[in-house]
């Protein structure tokens, strides 16, 4: 089985990234080919990043960075779930991401961006060179939510559309894809 994390980026109260993020668990876990560890940085509470060394020597002082470091190096691939703040993405997102370095490295990541009229695309195209410093290789499809059209939430649960969920399974069949030729396990 392949093992993914799925990163709920957005931490503040009442925040819709946790609803979306399940959502995206529940497809995940029903999909039979993957192992699903869900990571709300919310719950997670990272501090600010607080390492003294620069994380590609792995010397990390802080418990809180070895268990994030053994978590996502226990990951072959990542989902990551962002809202566009301010036409970037969750800062939250961008700490946890600049803890760890070799952890990331030559694994894929699929996007679940949310968001108003963009749909938390400005968002994904600030995080695309961080992505791309880490070596973490981006899935094709992205999953772009826009938050304005019809009601997306009902008591608290993510309505999806079908477009979206036709999306998040192709983002799925990638991450299953790439994460096989970034192990070598295939060779095209
Ligand atoms: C600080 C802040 C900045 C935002 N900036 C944008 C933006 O640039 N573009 C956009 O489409 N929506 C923006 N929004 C609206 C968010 O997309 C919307 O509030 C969304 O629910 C945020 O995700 P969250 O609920 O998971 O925190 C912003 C919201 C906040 C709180």
């Amino acid at each position: 089985m392949t093992n993914i994390m799925i990163i709920v980026g957005s931490v503040r109260p009442g925040r819709v990234g946790l609803p979306i993020g399940r959502w995206v668990e529940k497809i995940a876990r029903t999909d039979g080919r993957f192992e699903i560890d869900f990571v709300d940085l919310g719950e997670l509470g990272l501090p600010l990043m607080d390492e003294p060394n620069h994380p590609r020597m792995q010397a990390y002082t802080h418990q809180h960075t070895t268990d994030w470091s053994v978590r996502v190096s226990a990951a072959d691939g990542f989902i990551l779930v962002t809202p566009e703040y301010n036409h970037s993405y969750s800062p939250a997102l961008k700490n946890a991401l600049d803890y760890l370095a070799v952890e990331w490295w030559r694994k894929p990541a699929g996007v679940v961006s949310y968001g108003g009229v963009s749909a938390g695309t400005r968002g994904v195209t600030a995080l695309e060179p961080v992505l791309a410093m880490l070596g973490i290789v981006r899935a094709g499809a992205e999953v772009e939510i826009s938050l304005l059209s019809s009601p997306r939430f009902v008591e608290g649960v993510f309505v999806p559309q079908n477009k979206e969920v036709a999306i998040l399974g192709k983002l799925l069949d990638e991450l299953a894809k790439l994460t096989e030729i970034l192990q070598g396990r295939v060779t095209s």
